[in-house]
């Protein structure tokens, strides 16, 4: 067995990996026949159900439905097959640096002055992302009011294709114990589960460092049943508004590469829908591009109103991310996140690790980085400083240090919830656009309390005993960051006379760590099935629709929500069916 070519060819087919004489290449496209460019759509076309957003939820959403109806996914970006950036973990910072018009990142800067990102491409923010991989807690999967079984079922459908165990080499190893020290009990091992204590998470990254993402999921597909559209963007939703009755959703306008506009409507049925996945930057913003929104701010953008709903837009947060950097004396292993932990102060303490901060082998050295300036992860001046010359002077400044100064690891913090929120409004009508985001970081003076309280946890793991080789003793750090004054990162924050207090660091060096969410939340702009109020036929279903980060990352549970949601959809179709 396997070493005839038609065995070669469905395994490939299975897996993605084709092998020839022993030599695997890896994430060659999987011979997905249903997935297609926009510009070889028909202008007009009918579906059972109409997906936008091919991201983190929409992918497993569509493979799910595809098993027992029409399915059509919209994606306005491409096909993350063949990108080197995306499969390779080294790569983490060469996507994101890549500020282009083709680029799977969409960069967006929040009202508060921090730097963002967003995903524009097929498998959404799972391409783009740090890989951890690990579960919401139960009291979040209660909350959400989900049945808690077919959430356990719904993240192993996502955990079997998508989900590894890390390798957990040296300086992962010591970070863990680190955290043990610093008394973030028990040690957990490896697991999935949310707990108190410490933990090794899981990893959408292979043994080989190869990034497996949502897109993968649709695997699982029927080819019959589903087609995928790329260079597909989404205009608006189109409402039928007939006489007296309630706005239904009836159909999508896109556009593909070359500008052409395309409709894609229901087909009749009244089980059909649309679904908005377009994430928490692009559902908020395509419900008020059709209508569906503050009816004030609707109409200063002569959007015509659909339904008045001021609760779209709101709740927008992003929990704040603070990081030290901790240069090693001795070479370090290239990481991302493997090992959490949940303490419970309201924080979470992770870290990643590299020489040049990551950067791939092929790039000039500090080009990019997991925390440098050219990602937007600027944080050695207040956000509001962080502009083009300032980031320009720091990649500079950086040239002339020395490469010793860039190999360690960074230990992150990301607080818990957050409580404090913000809003996002539209800039203008065109759907290529980021529209302005508020998160109001750190307004909530508990989410202060929680930064404060995650530094001091990170300066108790940086002087472990189990991370003492990791780390330049005291004095001779002073030394070899004598010329901090230019050093484009964080190191632990001074203590005592002349120095700012931890609070103020808080602020001064705040992050995204790219977990924000809201804007389409449950129970004020869609119900606990996710449709959207005031109007039939839409449901919301992607990060939007979340009042809080759930786990410490939320990727996992996106993906199981979009298999879940899909399995609650089927059912009632199949119900709805057999009674009629
Ligand atoms: C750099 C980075 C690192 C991260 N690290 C981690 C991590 O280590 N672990 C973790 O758990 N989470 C991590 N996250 C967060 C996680 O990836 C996101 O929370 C998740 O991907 C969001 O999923 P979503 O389905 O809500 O949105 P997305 O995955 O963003 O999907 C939305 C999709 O809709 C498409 N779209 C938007 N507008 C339109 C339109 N008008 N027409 C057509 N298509 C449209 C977009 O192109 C996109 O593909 C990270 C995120 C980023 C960006
Ligand atoms: C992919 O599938 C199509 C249709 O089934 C087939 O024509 C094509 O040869 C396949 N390609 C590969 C590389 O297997
Ligand atoms: C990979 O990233 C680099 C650096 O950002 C960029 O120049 C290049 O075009 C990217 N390659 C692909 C295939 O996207
Ligand atoms: C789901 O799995 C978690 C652990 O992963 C467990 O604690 C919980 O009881 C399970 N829920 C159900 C309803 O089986
Ligand atoms: C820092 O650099 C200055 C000037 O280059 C030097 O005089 C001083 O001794 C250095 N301090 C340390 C702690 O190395
Ligand atoms: C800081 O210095 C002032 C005097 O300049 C002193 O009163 C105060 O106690 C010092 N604080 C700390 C934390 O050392």
């Amino acid at each position: 067995m396997g070493s005839g070519w038609w065995w070669r060819l469905i395994t490939a087919a299975l897996t993605g990996i084709l092998c020839f004489h022993g030599v695997c290449q890896a994430q060659i496209a999987p011979n997905y026949t249903f997935v297609h460019q926009a510009t070889s759509a028909a202008p007009v076309s009918y579906y059972d159900y109409i997906i936008v957003g091919g991201g983190t939820s929409g992918c497993p959403l569509a493979a799910t439905l595809s098993q027992n109806a029409r399915v059509l996914l919209i994606e306005r970006g491409g096909s993350p097959y063949g990108n080197q950036n995306i499969t390779n973990l080294g790569s983490f910072s060469a996507t994101l640096a890549d500020t282009s018009p083709s680029s799977p990142s969409q960069r967006f800067i929040s009202e508060d002055g921090v730097f963002n990102a967003r995903a524009r491409v097929l498998g959404g923010g799972s391409c783009l992302n740090a890989g951890f991989y690990t579960r919401a807690g139960t009291d979040y999967v209660k909350a959400a009011g989900w049945d808690g079984a077919l959430v356990n079922q719904s993240y192993q459908w996502v955990e079997k294709v998508v989900a590894f165990e890390p390798p957990m080499l040296q300086w992962q190893s010591a970070f863990r114990n680190g955290l043990l020290e610093a008394g973030i009990l028990p040690y957990n091992g490896f697991t999935y589960d949310h707990i108190y204590g410490t933990k090794v998470g899981g990893t959408i990254f292979d043994r080989d460092g190869h990034r497996h993402t949502a897109a993968d999921l649709l695997k699982y597909a029927n080819p019959k049943g589903l087609t995928v559209l790329l260079h597909a963007t989404a205009q608006s939703i189109l409402f039928r508004t007939e006489g007296k009755l309630r706005p239904r959703a009836h159909g999508v306008l896109f556009k593909d590469a070359a500008g052409v506009e395309h409709r894609a409507y229901l087909s009749k049925g009244s089980m059909n829908e649309i679904v908005l996945s377009a994430g928490a930057l692009g559902s908020p913003q395509l419900l008020m591009l059709s209508g569906v929104g503050p009816a004030q701010h609707l109409r200063s953008h002569n959007i015509k109103v659909i339904f008045d709903q001021p609760l779209v837009g709101q709740g927008m947060a992003d929990n704040p991310m603070n990081a030290v950097f901790t240069p090693s004396p001795i070479p370090v292993e290239i990481s991302l996140i493997q090992v959490v932990g949940i303490t419970r102060l309201g924080t979470y303490i992770e870290a990643a690790s590299g020489s040049n901060f990551g950067s791939p082998p092929s790039a000039t050295p500090r080009d990019f980085g997991m925390f440098s300036p050219q990602t937007g992860q600027f944080s050695v001046v207040p956000p509001k400083q962080r502009t083009p010359e300032a980031i320009a002077k720091a990649t500079e400044a950086m040239k002339a240090l020395s490469n010793e100064a860039f190999r360690g690891g960074f230990i992150i913090e990301k607080i818990i919830g957050p409580l404090s929120s913000g809003h996002l409004q539209l800039r203008n009508t065109n759907p290529e656009d980021n529209p302005s985001v508020t998160f109001n970081y750190f307004q909530k003076p508990e989410d202060l309390q929680r930064c404060v309280d995650g530094i001091t946890v990170i300066e108790k793991v940086i002087q472990s005993k189990a991370f003492s080789k990791f780390r330049y003793p005291y004095l001779s750090l002073q030394a070899l960051l004598n010329m901090t004054l230019n050093f484009p990162v964080n190191l632990l924050p001074k203590h005592g006379n002349g120095s700012t207090s931890l609070e103020q660091f808080c602020k001064d060096t705040v992050m995204t760590i790219w977990h924000y969410h809201g804007g389409c939340q449950l129970d004020r702009v869609v119900d606990r099935n996710y449709k959207v109020f005031g109007v039939d036929g839409l449901r919301v279903i992607d990060g939007s629709t979340f009042h809080d980060s759930p786990g410490t990352n939320p990727q996992a549970t996106v993906m199981m929500l979009g298999r879940y949601m899909g399995v609650k959809i089927l059912n009632e179709r199949l119900g709805r069916k057999r009674s009629n």
